[in-house]
């Protein structure tokens, strides 16, 4: 791997394209510092100019480089969850070019929690602007495979094989002491507060004004139908996939039927939940897709976040945003 990593840091410090492996899901990765090279993921992921990108870093003193007068709370947050699938959003320094940040007065930030991404981002020595290795609206891709097949003309990619968290991480901003949840991830608000019991104030609420694009009802859709079971259903149409997340009994019959976990376990559900979607996505004998959802508790909020962005626009009376 070591070869890779240098040849990608090389096309990196070139002002190409690079993808990635991290523990959540593949990115797309740019030298963060190079508006030019940034420029060049929009184009590839086809993603609109408002949506903002995450910079990767592999040291904590990055973060003062990115962003000015951190605070003590997020020096303590960083090193509890970092390396870790938990991006923290901060006013962003003069360093950080406005494409990263679409013009926000904030960046995201964070360390991912994979040894090949960690690698990149020392050898290249710059903080790595990626977002998720999709074209946009489409599923994230949690294999080299998934980045190859919808993003085939990239300039390098670096496969770490299946990344083992599988929903791209937690989004929080944080504003004084007050912690607001932007996406919902594998690391809930509560295990923040958990971890450091009394540091931040946590503010629930949904955000009204679009702060976070990761927030459009429609995301990380399957290019085949996909309906979540309401639970009456008797049959399903001919030509049906079904996932489900456990091994338990059921009378519904499928083409295809693929299990993210044979015990309800939420992390294997977490971690399998976009590759089922890819190859029910990949079946031909599949025309549209069912899954079943999970309680919506601890990591469940995440799933069923990335579950209903998925089938919204399948929904009937969906209204496009
Ligand atoms: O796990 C992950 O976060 C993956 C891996 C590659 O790190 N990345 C990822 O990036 O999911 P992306 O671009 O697919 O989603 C990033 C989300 C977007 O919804 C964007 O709006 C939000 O992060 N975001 C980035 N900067 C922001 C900012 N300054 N304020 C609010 N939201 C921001
Ligand atoms: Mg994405």
């Amino acid at each position: 791997m070591d070869k890779q990593i240098q040849e990608a840091a090389a096309v990196i410090n070139n002002g190409g394209l690079v993808a990635f492996p991290t523990e959540t899901v593949y990115g797309l990765g740019a030298n963060a510092l190079n508006p030019i090279a940034v420029a060049k993921i929009f184009e590839a992921k086809e993603r609109p100019s408002f949506d903002p990108l995450i910079v990767h870093i592999a040291s904590f003193d990055d973060l003062n480089v990115l962003s000015d007068n951190v605070p003590q709370s997020v020096f303590m947050l960083a090193q509890k969850f970092w390396p870790g699938p938990l991006t923290i959003v901060l006013p962003k320094s003069k360093m950080v070019p406005d494409i990263v940040t679409s013009g926000l007065e904030t960046v995201g930030i964070r360390m991912p929690n994979n040894e090949v991404a960690l690698q990149l981002i020392r050898a290249a020595k710059c903080p790595i602007a990626a977002p998720s290795a999709n074209k946009f609206g489409q599923l994230s891709p949690v294999s080299a495979k998934h980045v190859r097949k919808q993003l085939p003309n990239i300039d390098y990619i670096l496969d770490g094989g299946f990344t083992t968290v599988g929903i791209e991480s937690t989004i929080v901003a944080v504003e004084g002491n007050v912690c607001q949840l932007l996406r919902p991830g594998f690391i809930t608000l509560e295990d923040i507060e958990k971890a450091l019991p009394g540091v931040f104030e946590f503010d629930y609420s949904t955000p009204q004004k679009l702060v976070s694009p990761g927030l459009l009802k429609s995301h990380y859709s399957p290019k085949k139908p996909l309906y979540i079971l309401s639970g009456a259903e008797e049959q399903l149409p001919e030509r049906s996939g079904l996932i489900l997340h456990s091994n338990e009994a059921t009378t519904l019959e499928a083409s295809c039927v693929m299990y993210t976990s044979q015990t309800g376990s939420l992390v294997e559900v977490a971690a399998n939940l976009f590759s089922s979607l890819h190859a029910m996505e990949e079946n031909d004998s599949v025309t549209q897709i069912f899954i079943k959802p999970v309680e919506i508790k601890g990591l469940g909020v995440a799933i069923m976040d990335r579950m209903r962005k998925a089938a919204y626009q399948y929904q009937p009376n969906a209204d496009k945003e």
